[in-house]
Formats: structure tokens, sequence, C-alpha cells
């Protein structure tokens, strides 16, 4: 797919099925490695940074068989290898195989995953965590070699709740010598989900999902089936694109027990909504009510991944909002987007912008330069009045299955070419 054109300026009607999520599949891919036998990974999305983890796993050996409920691995032949550096740089999460492989491999080498276009995304706190548990890193270029002479438990305390240092810690200290206590931990379900599939193959965490996390270490770990959590942010999306365009949706499975934060904005912003434990029950008029300040935090807070989306629905309308983005320092790469579609949005500084709505967006030609920014722009283009062509469609798929048949099954005049 190289393009996805919208025509925008009507209302959504429908229901959708929300995939799975992308955040929690990534890491529970990578501690497959951490068991032997045959992993059933039900409802894994199908999406491209998926398809690169799984590259990744097949390197190392493992058999990956996708089958109607999900992908099955198999990880009895794994052997001792060093994943290559495209595939590290090409997708940043690889960083959690330092933490699955680590257990079992006493020296190892890995590509470091590098910055990307959302910010430096550095991993100190991965590597400081890591040396707390016994593991020494040396650095040459673009490599890093981490060797140990036996994981051991310890305590550990996160300056900032890092979801990539989290997870790590977890895989880690699951094949560690002795107990380990992660304090100042990240709470997202996407930790929760690594602490429920690792506890199905036999470890011993508790508290995923809190800030703070004990494991006890075991020896080995079985294959287990586990059945990954629907995607917070693509309900996220969905329901935003709502407030923007107006309608009344069902969002299947959608996980609103996670989505406090959003649920809430969503509600401010106007928005009707029905919980129910199948999904979500959406009604909008497509007028948004104002916000005067939104700031992202870690969760509970508003979510960074859904920044770029609120801050789309914020660009139509009377008054004036304030947005902060705490997480990562360069997210506002969708801004010179927007403006090209009429936008009136001004960088006060480079972590807040302050959005001056206007009457409606104007369709445009537009280019996706990340993920969850290319989503944004599906949405202003389903809100503007005129056609809209969105470019580097890439990058959306590396989150979404396939999200131009989403909003099409909601109505929307939607292709993509
Ligand atoms: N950070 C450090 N040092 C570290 C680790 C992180 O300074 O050692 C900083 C980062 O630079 C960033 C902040 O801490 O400014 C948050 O980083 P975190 O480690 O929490 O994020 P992550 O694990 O790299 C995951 C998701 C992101 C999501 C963030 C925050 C995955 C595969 N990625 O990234 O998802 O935005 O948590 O919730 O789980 C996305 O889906 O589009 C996406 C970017």
């Amino acid at each position: 797919m190289n393009h996805i054109l919208c025509k925008g300026g009507m209302p959504l009607q429908g229901s959708v099925k929300i995939q799975g999520s992308k955040n929690a599949a990534l890491p529970i891919l990578a501690a497959t490695l951490m068991t032997e036998g045959i992993c059933h990974i039900r409802n894994c999305p199908k999406i491209s940074d998926v398809y690169s983890m799984l590259y990744l796993l097949e390197k190392l050996c493992c058999e990956v068989k996708w089958d109607l409920e999900g992908v099955r691995i198999d990880t009895r032949n794994v052997r001792k290898c060093e994943p290559c550096k495209d595939t590290f740089s090409c997708m940043r999460s690889s960083i959690c195989l330092l933490g699955a492989l680590i257990g079992r491999e006493r020296d190892l080498t890995i590509e470091s995953p590098g910055g990307c276009v959302i910010g430096e995304r550095p991993i100190n706190l991965h590597l400081s965590a890591l040396e707390k548990m016994g593991v020494q890193f040396t650095f040459e270029e673009s490599k890093i070699h981490a060797v140990h002479h036996g994981l051991h438990g310890t305590h550990i305390t996160l300056p900032f709740p890092s979801v990539g240092a989290t997870e790590n810690v977890i895989m880690a200290a699951t094949l560690a010598e002795g107990k380990t206590i992660l304090k100042g931990a990240a709470m997202e379900p996407e930790v929760r989900a690594l602490g429920e599939f690792l506890n199905a193959c036999g470890a011993k965490i508790r508290g995923a999902g809190t800030n703070l996390i004990e494991v006890e270490g075991v020896r080995n770990l079985e294959a287990a089936t586990y059945e990954i959590p629907t995607d917070r942010i693509v309900a996220g999306t969905y329901l935003l694109t709502l407030a923007g365009c107006g309608g009344n949706v069902f969002l299947q499975n959608a996980p609103a027990k996670d989505m406090k934060a959003v649920l809430e904005i969503l509600r401010e912003l106007g928005v009707g909504l029905e919980l129910s434990g199948k999904g979500i029950f959406v009604q909008a008029d497509g007028h948004v009510k104002r916000i005067p300040f939104v700031k992202t935090m870690p969760y509970p807070g508003f979510p960074t991944d859904l920044q770029s989306l609120l801050l789309t629905v914020l660009t139509v309308g009377e008054g004036e909002t304030i947005l902060e983005e705490t997480v990562f320092e360069n997210r506002f790469k969708v801004v010179d987007e927007l403006r090209k579609m009429g936008a009136c949005i001004e960088k006060i500084d480079e972590r807040k912008v302050c959005i001056k709505g206007v009457e409606c967006l104007r369709g445009a030609g537009v280019k996706a330069l990340e993920l969850r920014g290319g989503a944004a722009l599906i949405t202003a283009g389903l809100m503007a009045k005129g056609q809209t062509r969105i470019q580097g469609v890439k990058y959306i798929e590396r989150g979404y299955e396939n999200i131009c048949r989403d909003y099409k099954e909601l109505g929307a005049r939607i292709t993509s070419g």
C-alpha cells in the first residue's frame, strides 16, 4: 500500500472489532524465547512490527506458524546467534530481546536499537537495571556486548517508569537466582500482560501492572498458550476519530477498564459513551467541546500514543487548547502536516503546543512520518472537507492491521492504493 485517500465530512456508523495489542504482543513474542516448547499466542495482531519480531525469532531458529487463532512459536531448536543489524534497526522494540535472551545466554551481542523520529530513546535505564543483576556491558560502535556469570535477584528503583526497562527487568529476573524487587515500575496494561504470559509459563511474578513488582527467579519455563489483550491505543484512535467526525459506533472488545484517562477526556469532549463487558458504544455529534489543557503521562495518565490523535480532533471548533507532551521529546511531527490542512497550531516550546480551533480542516496531500501521527492524519482526512491523500502508509501498517478496512466498515469514504 502506497497511499490512502479519504473524503471527509461524513459521520461514522456501525461496528468494528478491535485488534490485539501491538505493545503487548511484541515483548510476549520475545519472551517465548525464554521457554522450551510451542507457545500459542492467540489474538496476535497481523501488523508489520509483529512480522519483524517474528522474522527475528526465525533468525534465532524458532519455527513460526500462523493459524486461525494466532501464531505458534516453536522454541525447541533455538540456538545461540547474533540477531542482525538490519532487523534491530528497523524495530525499536527489538531491545526486549535483551531481557528475553540474557537469562539463557551468558554472553550476548546485540545491535543498539538507536533513536527514532519521536525521540532519542536512550536505553540507559535498561542497562543500569540489568547491571544491578550482574550483567556487564561493553560497547563497540553500534554493538552492545553483555556478559554475566549468572544473574542474581536484587532491588532496583527506576527513576522513570520506562515500559521497555520494566519489561526487560521482569524477563531477566524471571530466570535469575533469587528475588528481584522493582520499584517505580511502569504500570501499563502491556506490562501486566507480559507478567500474565510469563506466569502462565511457570514464572513467579507479582504486581506486574503496578509500580511495585516482585519476581522470584525460577530455573526454567514451559511453553504456554496466551491470548493477547485488545489494543487500547487502536480503540482510542477510533474513539477520537468518532469525536472528530461524529456518528454512532460500537467498538467490539475495546478494553474500557484500561482506558480510564482516555474515556474521561472523551467525555470532556462531549462524546457519549456506554461501556459493556463486550465493548464500548460511542455516540458523538462531531462538535467537540473545548478542553483548556491536556498533558500526556505514563499510565494511568493520558497516553502519549494518542497525543497526535487528540491534537487533530482539537484543531476544529472554538477556543484554544494547550497540549503538553511529557513522555517523548519529539512527538509533534504531525503539526506541519496538519497545518497544510488549515490547522492553526503554535509551538510554544519543544514539549508544548497551543491549538487554536478553526471552522474546518481542508483536504490536502500529507505525509505520515511515524505510526501514531500517520493514524492522526487519516482522522484529519475523515474530518476534513474535500479529499486528503496520505503518503508514508508503511508507518501506519506498523501498528494497525487494516485501518482502511476498519473505517470502511464504519461507512467512511476511504480507499488505499
Ligand atoms: N527512556 C530513557 N531511558 C531509558 C528508557 C526510556 O530516557 O532507558 C525515556 C524515553 O526516551 C522516553 C521515555 O523514557 O522519552 C518513555 O520510554 P519507555 O521506555 O517508557 O517507552 P518504550 O518502552 O520505548 C513503549 C511503547 C511505545 C509507547 C511507550 C510509552 C512498545 C513496543 N512501545 O515504548 O509505543 O509510546 O512505551 O507508553 O511497547 C507506539 O506504539 O507508537 C509506541 C511508540
